[in-house]
Formats: C-alpha cells, sequence, structure tokens
C-alpha cells in the first residue's frame, strides 16, 4: 500500500532528526528505525490474530518517530481502537510523532520505557504491541541499570538474563507485565538470541510463558537496515500459556508474508537450551535423512590463536635481522582474502607459493634454553615482552608465554568467515593446501579422515574434485549450520562445519563413511 501523505512527512522528519545525530550517537541509543513497508507487514500479521471484537490497546514502546503507530492507521481497517500509546525517551524524535498524529487520539510520551513497564497503572494495559526496540550492545548499557533490570526481569518472570544480553532482550520480556491477557506482541529483533547461550531466558519464555505463533528470520544478505549491521527476525507471540498441541512457524527469507521456507515447529516441551535453527528443527523432524556432511570425512580444527600476530608472525627481515633458526619457524597463510586462488601450491622447501610469505614463530624450549643457545631469539622475545605481550590474556595462559598451540599442516582449509555477496554464493570458501603452512584462527583446518585421505592418494585428481565440491556447497547449507550476521557475514564454528552437508557426492566418496565405520 502507497504511503500516507502524513506517513511520507513522518519519514521527513525523521530524516532531519537522523542527520543531526553522530552514528556513534545513534548506535549508543539504538536509533535506527524500521522502513515502513516492513512495519506494515509487521503490523498486518499481528492484527490477524486479534478477533475483531477485541477492541485495540495499542502500544509503541521505543517509539521513535512512530513508525508502527502510522502503519496502524493503514492497516486498522475493521479493528476499532480503543487507546494507542507511544513511549519515546528522545524528545527529538518524540515531537514528530507528537506533532503528526496530533488529531489521532495518539498519546506520545517523553519517557523512559522502563519507568512506565513498572508503573502500576500500565499492568494488562495493552493487547498490540509491535516495535522496533533499541539494538543496545551490552557493552553500552550501565552496569547499574543491567542488575536492576535483571532483578526486575528475576521477579516477573522467574528468568535469569545474562549480562551479555542486548538493551532489546529486556524490552521484551519486561513487555509482559504490560500486555494484556490474550494480548499480541511483535517484535523486530536481531536474531542472535535463536542460538546464542545467552539468548536462553528469552527462548524459554517464548516457548513457556507465552504461545509463540511465528519467528520470521530475514536472510541476512538482504538486511533489513542499511545503517545498523544486524540481522534480525520478527518474534510474533500471544500472551497466553501455550496448551496441548501448540506449534509455530519458524520461517525464513523473502518476506514475512511469502518466506522462502517455512517449518511447523511444536511449542511443547522445546528445549530452551539448543539453538533453534532450521537445521536444528529439521534435525528434530529426521528431516535430514541420511545425509552425507563435512564431518563424516574430515577432522576439524580452528586454525592457531597466537595472542598477538603482529609479533608472532614474521618475514624474512625479521628472521634476519634476529637470526632465528628456521626451526623455529612454520610457513603460514595470509588472511583468505589475500588468498586469489583456491589451490595453494608449493614450493620445493614446502613453502607456499604465494607473496611475501611469512613463518610463525613456534618455539617450544623453555626460556632459560633459549637464553642461552639462541641469543637472536632471546632478544627478539625480550622487544616482545617490553611491548607487555607476554601480559595478554592467550599468552599468559600458557606455560611460557611464547609457546603456540600445535597444528599440522592441511591438506583442506576453510576461512573461518566471509561476506556473502548477495547472489546466493556461499560465504566461507574452502581451499586445497599442497604446501606445508599452516594458518591462524581465520581458518579452520579440515584433516581428511584416513578412508578419504587413502582414496585420494589413489587418484590426486580427487583433491580438485573434492574442493570444487565444498565451494559448490550453497549459501542455504550455510545459513543452517553457522551463524550470520547482518551485512551479509557469516561465522561457522568447527562444530558447526561438522553438520555441513554435501549437496552430492561423487561415486568415489560414496563408500568412504561404511569404510570408516570398518575401520573403527
Ligand atoms: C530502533 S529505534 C526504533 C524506533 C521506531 N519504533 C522504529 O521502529 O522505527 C529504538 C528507539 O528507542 C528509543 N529508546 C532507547 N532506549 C529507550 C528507553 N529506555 N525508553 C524509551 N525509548 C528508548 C531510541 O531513542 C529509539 O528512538
Amino acid at each position: 500500500m502507497k504511503p500516507s501523505v502524513t506517513e511520507q512527512e513522518r519519514f521527513k522528519l525523521q530524516l532531519d532528526v537522523d542527520r543531526t545525530k553522530s552514528q556513534e550517537e545513534r548506535n549508543i541509543h539504538g536509533q535506527f528505525s524500521t522502513p515502513y513497508v516492513l512495519a506494515s507487514q509487521i503490523v498486518a500479521r499481528s492484527l490477524a490474530e486479534l478477533p475483531l471484537s477485541a477492541p485495540v490497546s495499542f502500544l509503541e514502546p521505543a517509539l521513535g518517530s512512530g513508525v508502527f503507530y502510522s502503519a496502524l492507521m493503514q492497516e486498522i481497517r475493521d479493528h476499532a481502537i480503543l487507546e494507542a500509546v507511544g513511549v519515546e525517551q528522545d524528545e527529538a524524535y518524540a515531537k514528530i510523532a507528537t506533532k503528526l498524529f496530533i488529531d489521532k487520539d495518539f498519546k506520545v510520551l517523553v519517557q523512559d520505557y522502563f519507568a512506565f513497564a513498572r508503573a502500576p497503572g500500565n499492568r494488562s494495559r495493552f493487547n498490540l504491541l509491535c516495535t522496533n526496540p533499541p539494538y543496545v550492545r551490552h557493552h553500552h548499557i550501565e552496569s547499574s541499570l543491567k542488575q536492576e533490570l535483571q532483578i526486575l526481569v528475576s521477579d516477573n518472570l522467574g528468568l535469569k538474563i545474562s549480562g551479555l544480553s542486548g538493551l532489546y532482550m529486556y524490552f521484551v520480556l519486561l513487555a509482559d507485565v504490560l500486555l494484556a491477557p490474550d494480548g499480541v506482541a511483535s517484535w523486530l529483533i536481531p536474531s542472535e538470541f535463536l542460538y546464542v547461550n545467552y539468548g536462553q531466558p528469552l527462548r524459554d519464555y517464548l516457548s513457556k510463558q507465552v504461545t509463540l505463533l511465528s519467528i520470521h528470520q530475514f536472510d541476512p544478505d538482504t538486511v533489513q537496515f542499511d545503517d545498523a549491521l544486524v540481522s534480525s527476525c520478527v518474534v510474533t507471540y500471544k500472551k497466553t500459556r501455550p496448551i496441548g498441541t501448540a506449534s509455530f512457524t519458524f520461517s525464513f527469507g523473502g518476506s514475512i508474508s511469502h518466506p522462502a521456507e517455512t517449518r511447523i515447529v511444536d511449542l511443547i516441551n522445546r528445549d530452551s537450551a539448543q539453538k533453534w535453527s532450521l537445521l536444528h528443527f529439521d534435525q528434530e523432524e529426521g528431516l535430514l535423512g541420511e545425509r552425507d556432511t563435512v564431518g563424516d570425512f574430515f577432522e576439524i580444527r580452528r586454525g592457531v590463536a597466537t595472542g598477538a600476530n603482529e609479533f608472532f608472525i614474521i618475514d624474512p627481515a625479521v628472521i634476519k635481522e634476529y637470526s632465528i633458526p628456521r626451526k623455529f619457524l612454520k610457513p603460514i597463510l595470509p588472511s583468505p582474502r589475500y588468498l586469489t586462488q583456491a589451490v595453494i601450491e608449493a614450493n620445493p622447501d614446502g613453502t607456499p607459493k604465494i607473496d611475501k610469505v611469512k613463518f610463525l614463530l613456534d618455539c617450544n624450549l623453555p626460556p632459560d634454553v633459549v637464553k642461552e643457545q639462541y641469543p637472536g631469539l632471546w632478544k627478539y622475545l625480550q622487544s616482545g615482552k617490553k611491548q607487555g605481550l607476554h601480559e595478554r590474556y592467550l599468552c599468559a595462559s600458557k606455560e611460557a608465554w611464547y609457546f603456540q598451540e600445535k597444528r599440522a599442516p592441511s591438506l583442506y582449509l576453510a576461512s573461518y568467515m566471509g561476506r556473502s555477496n548477495g547472489n546466493g554464493q556461499a560465504p566461507i570458501r574452502f581451499f586445497l593446501n599442497h604446501s606445508q603452512a599452516i594458518a591462524t584462527n581465520v581458518f579452520l583446518h579440515l584433516y581428511p579422515k584416513p578412508a578419504l585421505m587413502s582414496l585420494l592418494n589413489e587418484n590426486p585428481e580427487r583433491m580438485k574434485e573434492l574442493l570444487d565440491l565444498m565451494n559448490a556447497i550453497p549459501l542455504q547449507e550455510f545459513m543452517r549450520v553457522g551463524r550470520a550476521y547482518g551485512g551479509g557475514l557469516h561465522k561457522v564454528e568447527p562444530g558447526e562445519l561438522k553438520n555441513l552437508a554435501f549437496s552430492q557426492l561423487p561415486e568415489w566418496m560414496k563408500g568412504v563413511v561404511e569404510k570408516q565405520m570398518v575401520l573403527i
């Protein structure tokens, strides 16, 4: 539906206020507004859950300039409105709503939402709530406020919120007291709560204390907010205890009304300790069947975390200056973005055929031996100490601060993190490594299991074939197993890469899993 004249004016005024603020200021206060089209879809989706017989008491907490209220005005149709309230702490935004909606009996309060939620007169007052709460990260929340809100959530709902939670978690959970029985709420919030540990209290609340109706997760490749790096979802629930056979819709990609993928998921007995993802729900349903996953064929280990790459990863000039012996040096790959080829060829000495090879300083001799026998290396280590590197968290946790984790070179590598370009291509790249180079923790090492290794050795052409197969795994599959941040940024942990399924296996690989089972 075309935005009304009032909506066009609201949007213009909101941009004017946005421009008066720095990006940092807007980050700290979580001031990124919702596109009108999206707000309309969320309001329409929520209104559909309210019977026409129930007049609407609407609340937009974190009002901004009132995009959800503006959407409500267009979507309300046959529903009657009893009252509508918006709460916003920033007067500059609140003023826009006051000015534009003054004739609509819309009450705009310039107030702190948490104070509003605590006022006894607001208990059970609203049967429709739609908003996009501020995405303020935990380190921008004062610890005294965190504690105060944690106690409030615990008193109200018996849930323990982690200090790592963003402000939106408190917004959602503390809205419980404001909602009337059977009231409907929809929140546009970061998807992270679906899979991080600190999201558990919210998953718990949604599956036990209210009836979750739907979660629509947007495809992070099509971010909802141009200016905030966050991947978001819309959570809709009804304030009623779930009963019997309750289920909710989990959808992904596309739009709320036309998602790319949809699952119906049981709500009762849902384990909030588990991640909520397509992969998990499909596994529960046994939908995945016999899938061949990366973990069937490879042992996976994260690359080396040195704690001070700028010191431990050195070039030939430093090696020469300090006369560091070759036996303490391991060739190491640069960041994936500097690797232009998926196949890393080797020089005769095992170093990778790339520009400007660097080395990891990896000496496991105790300090007194280094001091006595390798004065050049000792001098270099002392220069690191002078910079305080030995006190850094990772270095300080080692027996001697310059010791490195043990990693052997692996035939395959995967970049740990990547950005997809919006064309459905996977963001994580795989590499075939013929060199003796190892990698830092921006990569995952993939070591072929013995049965696979013997098949690869039988016919080395298979190595590249397998590489191409892994690089052809589509983005959707990464979405199932990994985590995605806004702006198409994806990360895959070793445990998640294990679950990544191949789309198709060549004949020669088909017997590998059985063969491995026989070997065990
Ligand atoms: C993400 S914006 C959303 C604005 C609007 N609802 C929308 O969707 O476009 C969040 C708004 O919450 C406001 N806000 C942040 N903390 C608040 C608090 N404690 N009480 C009330 N408003 C708050 C910010 O000033 C910001 O305008």
